[in-house]
This record gives C-alpha cells, sequence and structure tokens, in this order.
C-alpha cells in the first residue's frame, strides 16, 4: 500500500513538472487532488486496508497529500512569477515614442457667430429663449399681425407638415422665422408668472426652414437670432441705442451703424439697420457692393396686434424687435461666398474655421 501511495505521489509530481502555463493547474488539481483522484481513493478504502497498517497508511497518505499541494502552490507562484518577467520583458514601453496627436474638434462657424451674438447681448442683460422649430399657421403668421393673403406670406414659401384641412385647424409647418417665439414668449413672461415677470428682455437663437430654390445666396435651412425687448417706455431710441451697441460690440467699437425705413407686418415703424463695412471701412469693396454699408438685421417697434397677440396692452406697454441671420454675418465676416456651405458638412469647409 505504502509503494502505492508512493506511485500515486510520482505520477502526479511528474504531470505537475509538465505543466507550462497557469491554465493548466486547476485540471491538474481536479485530477490529483480532487474527490476522485487516487490520493482521495486511499483515504475511501481505509476500511480494507489490515488495522495494523492503518495508522501508518493514513499518515503517509495524508503527508502526500499536504506534498501536493504545496507542489501545487509552489508551482503556481513560479508560473506567476514566470508570466511577470515575460510580461516585463515583452510588453516594454517606449515612453519616449512621441503620442498620437489628438485632433482637436472645432465649433461651427454659425455657432461661433452665435455664441459672440449670446456674449454681446447677455452683457446687455438679455436672456436666451428657445421656441420650437415646428409652429402652427397661427403663430408663424397670424399673430405676428400676417393677414391670411398677406404677401408677405409668399415671400417665406413654407414647409408645410399638415395642412391641417381633415382636422379643420391650423396648418403645422417648419418655422420660416424665429419671430413666432416673440408670442410664446410674452405669453410666458407675466405678470403672475413669479420666474418671468416683465419687462421681457431676450433673444432667441435656432433653425428656421423656407421652401427655397437652393442657391449660393438662399439655402432651405438657416439660424436666426431673434430679439424682443418689452416694458413700459420703451422706445425706438432704446432700438437704436440697443443695436448700435450690439453692432460696435459685435464688429469693433469704432464701427458706425445706420437704420433705413422698411416694412414688417409685425413691427411698426420698421427698420433695416446697416453696419459701416468693416471690410473696406466704408471707402467701398466687393462686399459691400461698393456701397460702404451692409445690410445686417431687421428691426422694429412691436406692433401693437402683436403686442396684444402677446398679452400685453399696448396702451400700457411698448417693445422693440429684432431678427438676424447669424449665417449671413459669417458670410460677411469670412469672405464666404456661398451659404450651401454652411450645412453641407463638408470637413474641407468646416476644418477652416
Ligand atoms: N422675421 C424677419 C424675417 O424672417 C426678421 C425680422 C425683421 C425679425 C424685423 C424682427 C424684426 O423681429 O423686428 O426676415
Amino acid at each position: 500500500m505504502l509503494e502505492k501511495i508512493g506511485e500515486i505521489k510520482k505520477t502526479a509530481l511528474d504531470a505537475l513538472a509538465k505543466i507550462e502555463g497557469e491554465e493548466g493547474l486547476d485540471q491538474w488539481k481536479v485530477t490529483h487532488l480532487g474527490r476522485s483522484s487516487a490520493i482521495m481513493d486511499v483515504f475511501k478504502n481505509m476500511g480494507s486496508v489490515p488495522k495494523e497498517e492503518r495508522g501508518n497508511v493514513g499518515r503517509t497518505a495524508n503527508q502526500v497529500k499536504q506534498a501536493l499541494q504545496a507542489a501545487l502552490d509552489e508551482k503556481k507562484e513560479a508560473l506567476h512569477q514566470a508570466e511577470i518577467q515575460r510580461a516585463l520583458q515583452e510588453e516594454k514601453i517606449d515612453i519616449t515614442l512621441p503620442g498620437y496627436a489628438i485632433p482637436r474638434g472645432r465649433l461651427h462657424p454659425t455657432t461661433q457667430t452665435l455664441r459672440e451674438i449670446y456674449r454681446v447681448f447677455a452683457d446687455m442683460g438679455f436672456q436666451i429663449y428657445r421656441s420650437r422649430e415646428v409652429e402652427t399657421d397661427e403663430f408663424n403668421f397670424q399673430l405676428l399681425n400676417f393677414p391670411p393673403h398677406h404677401p408677405a406670406r409668399e415671400m417665406q414659401d413654407s414647409f408645410y407638415v399638415d395642412s391641417g384641412e381633415e382636422r379643420g385647424e391650423n396648418p403645422i409647418l417648419l418655422r420660416t422665422h424665429t419671430s413666432p417665439g416673440q408670442i410664446r414668449a410674452m405669453r410666458e413672461f407675466t405678470a403672475e408668472n413669479p420666474d418671468n415677470p416683465p419687462p421681457v428682455r431676450i433673444i432667441l437663437p435656432g433653425m428656421c426652414y423656407r421652401y427655397e430654390q437652393v442657391s449660393a445666396r438662399s439655402e432651405t435651412q438657416f439660424t436666426q437670432v431673434e430679439g424682443l425687448a418689452v416694458g413700459h417706455d420703451v422706445t425706438f431710441s432704446d432700438l437704436k441705442g440697443t443695436l448700435s451697441d450690439f453692432a460696435r460690440r459685435m464688429f469693433g467699437k469704432n464701427v458706425d451703424s445706420r437704420f433705413r425705413a422698411s416694412h414688417f407686418p409685425f413691427t411698426e415703424p420698421s427698420a433695416e439697420m446697416d453696419i459701416e463695412c468693416f471690410l473696406c471701412g466704408g471707402a467701398g469693396c466687393s462686399v459691400c457692393k461698393h456701397t460702404g454699408w451692409l445690410e445686417i438685421l431687421g428691426c422694429g417697434m412691436v406692433h401693437p396686434n402683436v403686442l396684444s397677440n402677446g398679452g400685453y396692452d399696448p396702451e400700457r406697454y411698448s417693445g422693440f424687435a429684432f431678427g438676424m441671420g447669424p449665417e449671413r454675418i459669417t458670410m460677411l465676416r469670412y469672405h464666404i461666398e456661398d451659404i450651401r456651405y454652411f450645412w453641407a458638412n463638408d470637413m474641407r469647409f468646416l476644418e477652416q474655421f
């Protein structure tokens, strides 16, 4: 019996010596130390060992079992160390190698212009108000004082989402300008709303859509920044002061501006603001078409009907509004000749900003 135990030990140790990787150790443990291993059988069959030998056999078997466990632990540690050595050798990191350059992202040119506009108006106490891009005909036109067949509606050929005929209600469309947000904002800035009491002093940025023939000068989508100030005693000189100051903060402190009479259904009186051409300083160049002036925005005093539609009594309140196109401003600044570049996602264009 003792001989047999000796054999068991030898077989197990030989097998262990042949193992080359840590993966083999678990299987070895099952085979040589597990419940149905040869050494465990010795313990199970103790009953058939003559009484006088049992003590000796039991002790020897125990020693072998412990020796096998110890050999396993030792082997495990040795393999582990070998693995560490191998990794240290093979996985050396050369910290002197130059790293991979991480390409820096950039902001879309329109976003850059938008952020400058936000900064200037934020400094003047204007808050950003975001309004929806999908609007009803009522908000996009009617409440802004466009009568049903007003010619300006043709000017703004629209993308209709739903004609409204089946529901017998308002058509739904993609907003053609940011102006409908004026009504939504005025209805939210009320004396009863402790978060947003009047006066209203906001800018409304966002994407607008028009069903237009795409060309170098017109796109079906573009951003606008609308502005609205409503309160007591807001006058046209507040409008002029605010917008001239905007022009100086945005384009340069010596930049002159001028206002020309214009027409919009939602403002009365209405104007367009030009700034002195920042490329030629007013001397005349191809960008300002030799006039010395660049048209930058439309503006005016909020029409009494629009104030009422927004929930403000035109007898007690007045306001001014304006609207500008960040793509146009960006085009003038960087001498970009084709508006289609903006939303075509061509990296060659975007990487230049
Ligand atoms: N909504 C006009 C447009 O889409 C721009 C505009 C002009 C907005 C005058 C205004 C304004 O608020 O007062 O062309």
